[in-house]
């Protein structure tokens, strides 16, 4: 099997330079309609599953990372019950199923490279979800976010760490256009309070751009029908020219044997 990125490394840092809320409502809105178990998938350190928690406690987080999952568990130290926590690979899934909604937030499914491991992730998806069950896929939006990865190095933003620690993030996005494969450099300093140069480490992170009709095919393939697809989380609809995400939703109509 291809080896995933490692996050463990930034997994500390993780909270601190990624403070997007901007699906909390949608997700949360989506839990609460479901009365069965929910999974959350490529979950990281819970940048949403306090929240979901709240929502459903019927909930179980998976991801292949210990260290992003120890960040996660620490957010529900002293609470009286917390999610279930799974360290697994979306590609081979150690769960029975039962689930009646899974979600893969933050477009993370993109980082599944090849679509051998795609479709390997929707096949596990379609066993562990019931007959009629729900899998909310978030994507990228080829065409609106190829325009970013132009090889030019960003300045992320700089995050104070407490002490008078600063940490700051540079971030290169270039694209391979034949194989629609994305890489993202990103490069971590921190900066101590007199301004010293303390640590540093470099993140090179690889996702794909899925094309609208190649993952409708693959849903297909692995036994799903679309039921919805929005280009943004405020519920408008796809639009291919301008719509920052593809936000999917697919349902179960036939279970998926073998290989
Ligand atoms: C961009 S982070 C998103 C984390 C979180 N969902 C969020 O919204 O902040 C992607 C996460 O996917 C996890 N991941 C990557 N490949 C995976 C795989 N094959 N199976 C399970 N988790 C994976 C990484 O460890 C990382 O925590």
């Amino acid at each position: 099997m291809p080896r995933q990125a490692s996050y463990g490394p930034v997994a500390a840092f993780y909270d601190t330079y990624v403070q997007a809320d901007f699906d909390v409502e949608f997700f949360c809105s989506r839990v609460s309609c479901c009365t069965g178990s929910v999974l959350e998938l490529m979950a990281g350190t819970g940048r949403l599953s306090r929240t979901l928690f709240e929502c459903n406690p019927d909930l179980t987080c998976v991801d292949v990372s210990q260290e992003m999952l120890r960040v996660l568990s620490g957010k529900f130290v002293g609470h009286r019950r917390a999610p279930a926590l799974v360290c697994a690979d979306v590609r081979t899934l150690p769960l029975r199923g039962g689930y009646e909604l899974a979600i893969i937030p933050f477009n993370s499914f993109a980082e599944l490279t090849s679509v051998e491991e795609q479709r390997q992730s929707l096949m596990e998806l379609n066993r562990v979800v019931v007959g009629g069950g729900r899998v909310i896929c978030t994507l990228h939006n080829p065409e609106v976010r190829r325009g970013s990865l132009d090889g030019q190095e960003r300045l992320l933003g700089r995050y104070p760490l407490g002490q008078g620690r600063e940490l700051e993030l540079l971030v290169t996005g270039s694209l391979d256009p034949d194989a629609g494969l994305a890489r993202s450099r990103q490069v971590f300093r921190v900066y101590d309070s007199e301004g010293e140069l303390v640590d540093e480490h470099l993140q090179e992170l690889r996702f794909v751009l899925i094309l609208e009709e190649s993952f409708a095919e693959l849903a297909a393939h692995t036994g799903f029908e679309v039921v919805e697809l929005l280009g943004d989380y405020n519920g408008a609809p796809y639009a291919r020219e301008t719509s920052p995400f593809m936000i999917w939703t697919l349902e179960k109509v036939r279970g998926i044997t073998g290989g």
